[in-house]
């Protein structure tokens, strides 16, 4: 059974609450799903899944969670190669931030295609400002990435 795990970052728990949402949808389309609250880099490059979902708000000023600091610094000190991850990504922020927002999802996008991770389709991003409940746009998106990608196994 292929796996898929989803990478979360969060300060106030929509985004793990996205995560825990989304991952039935992918158990149904065959996955082996694991949902990472204090994800590593070991994770991601010593066990590498089939696929990969980050999920994650930003905080501060365009800050990521302080819970997916260390992953993201080790990413950036270590540079694996990650030529063989298809990933998809849910960024989860404020548009009254302005320029910072949804900070963190899009600098780990660059970070991880800087990389040589391939992004499956595009990325979300799901404004409070717009939607209260991150799920309602979340839920939809991951049924249109799983079918749009021919996801289901
Ligand atoms: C102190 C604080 C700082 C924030 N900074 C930003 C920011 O810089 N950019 C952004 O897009 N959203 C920002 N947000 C909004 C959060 O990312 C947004 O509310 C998100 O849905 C929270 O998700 P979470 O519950 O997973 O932490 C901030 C929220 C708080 C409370």
């Amino acid at each position: 059974m292929p796996t898929l795990k989803i990478f979360v970052g969060t300060v106030y728990g929509g985004a793990l609450d996205v995560a825990e949402q989304v991952a039935p949808l992918f158990e149904q389309a065959g996955y082996r799903v694991t949902v990472l609250e204090q994800p590593t880099l070991t994770d991601l490059v010593d066990d590498m899944p089939d696929l990969a979902l980050f999920c994650l708000s930003t905080t501060g000023s365009g800050d990521f969670p302080g819970d997916l600091v260390p992953f993201v610094r080790d990413l950036k000190a270590r540079t694996p190669s990650l030529a063989a991850l298809r990933y998809g990504l849910i960024a989860l922020g404020d548009s009254s931030y302005g320029d910072t927002f949804c900070g963190s999802g899009r600098a780990l996008d660059a970070i991880l295609e800087d990389l040589g991770a391939q992004r499956l389709g595009e990325r979300l991003e799901v404004d409070a400002m717009e939607t209260f409940m991150a799920d309602d746009a979340a839920l939809p998106w991951a049924e249109a990435w799983i079918a749009d990608q021919n996801l289901t196994v």
